[in-house]
């Protein structure tokens, strides 16, 4: 497995496989790697000739300085991780390299920018877009694996690479969960034992989204999850919406809806955890 950090090397060195025809695969990722991110790499493995993963913890995808700060990284696992997994090549670029420039390009995102995750996180897609953007440009994919557990990151990169003409293919990889249901994520390294093992109740309520349904009872959802994962004195949720799969408009009412996504985020202690469950109706 071969690690570059710098743009020259990697455009050079990807020139040799592009000039050849041979297809890249690439998973975007912000390091302290999990089976969730590795079962990407696995999909990008069997669908093109070489797989690179970039390791890069983008300040400008975060609008909580101390998320950014505590984000966990841990770089030897990683690569680690990686290279027993058989990803090809990683690309672990500097912040000054990825940002020589002081002010940033504006995506317009359109209205799914505006929702749930963009709502309450000011300016975090446009971070997402930015480095997404910068990292399609200099590792030029074929292919690109992102996971539905950040379903609203999927729909913005599907929307950024039509607004920018962009010839990258966007490969949808399902949630990867631990045993108790809860998604996996980086920031699961930060919850207590117990805390990990309560989060259990995050899938478990969100998942009862389709007996609500069948039991005519749509309308009275959002508060019983709201209410039921509230009890639990160690989590606070800051939204749950229920938006249409396609155009993430908030869903109020089952008709002329083909597919339905619940999204959830909820606080555990200064952790924030998302998840979200589809529901083709
Ligand atoms: P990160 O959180 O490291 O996630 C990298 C990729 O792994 C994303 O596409 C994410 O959706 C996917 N992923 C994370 N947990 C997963 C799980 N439990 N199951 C399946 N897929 C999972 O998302 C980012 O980084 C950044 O925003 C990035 C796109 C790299 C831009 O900085």
């Amino acid at each position: 497995m071969k690690v570059i950090n710098n743009i020259s090397e990697i455009t050079s060195y990807l020139n040799g496989f592009i000039s050849t025809g041979k297809k890249i695969g690439f998973v975007p990722t912000m390091g302290a790697l999990h089976f969730g991110h590795l079962t990407l790499v696995n999909i990008s493995k069997e669908q093109n000739d070489i797989t690179v993963v970039s390791i890069f913890v983008n300040p400008t995808q975060f609008n909580d300085k101390q998320d950014f700060e505590k984000y966990p990284r841990n770089t030897e696992e990683d690569l680690k991780k990686l290279s027993e997994t058989g990803c090809d090549l990683v690309f672990m670029p500097n912040e000054k390299e990825m940002y020589p420039e002081k002010e940033f390009k504006k995506f317009n995102l359109g209205k799914i920018e505006e929702v749930m995750e963009g709502r309450f996180r000011p300016g975090h897609f446009q971070g997402v877009a930015i480095i997404v953007n910068k990292l399609f440009e200099i590792v030029k994919p074929n292919n690109a694996y992102f996971g539905q557990k950040d379903f609203q990151q999927l729909a913005i990169i599907k929307r950024l690479v039509i607004i920018t003409n962009s010839t990258v293919n966007i490969i949808s990889c399902p949630i990867i969960r631990e045993s108790n249901g809860l998604a996996m994520s980086s920031r699961n390294s930060r919850l207590s034992k117990t805390e990990f093992d309560n989060a259990s109740i995050i899938y478990s309520t969100i998942k009862q989204l389709s007996d609500f349904i069948e039991n005519n009872k749509f309308s009275e959802f959002k508060s019983w999850a709201l209410n039921n994962i509230n009890a639990n004195n160690l989590f606070k949720t800051e939204y749950i919406e229920i938006v249409d799969s396609k155009n993430l408009e908030i869903v109020t009412n089952l008709k002329n809806h083909e597919s339905i996504t619940c999204c959830i985020a909820v606080f555990c202690g200064q952790v924030r955890l998302i998840d979200n469950i589809q529901i083709n109706l």
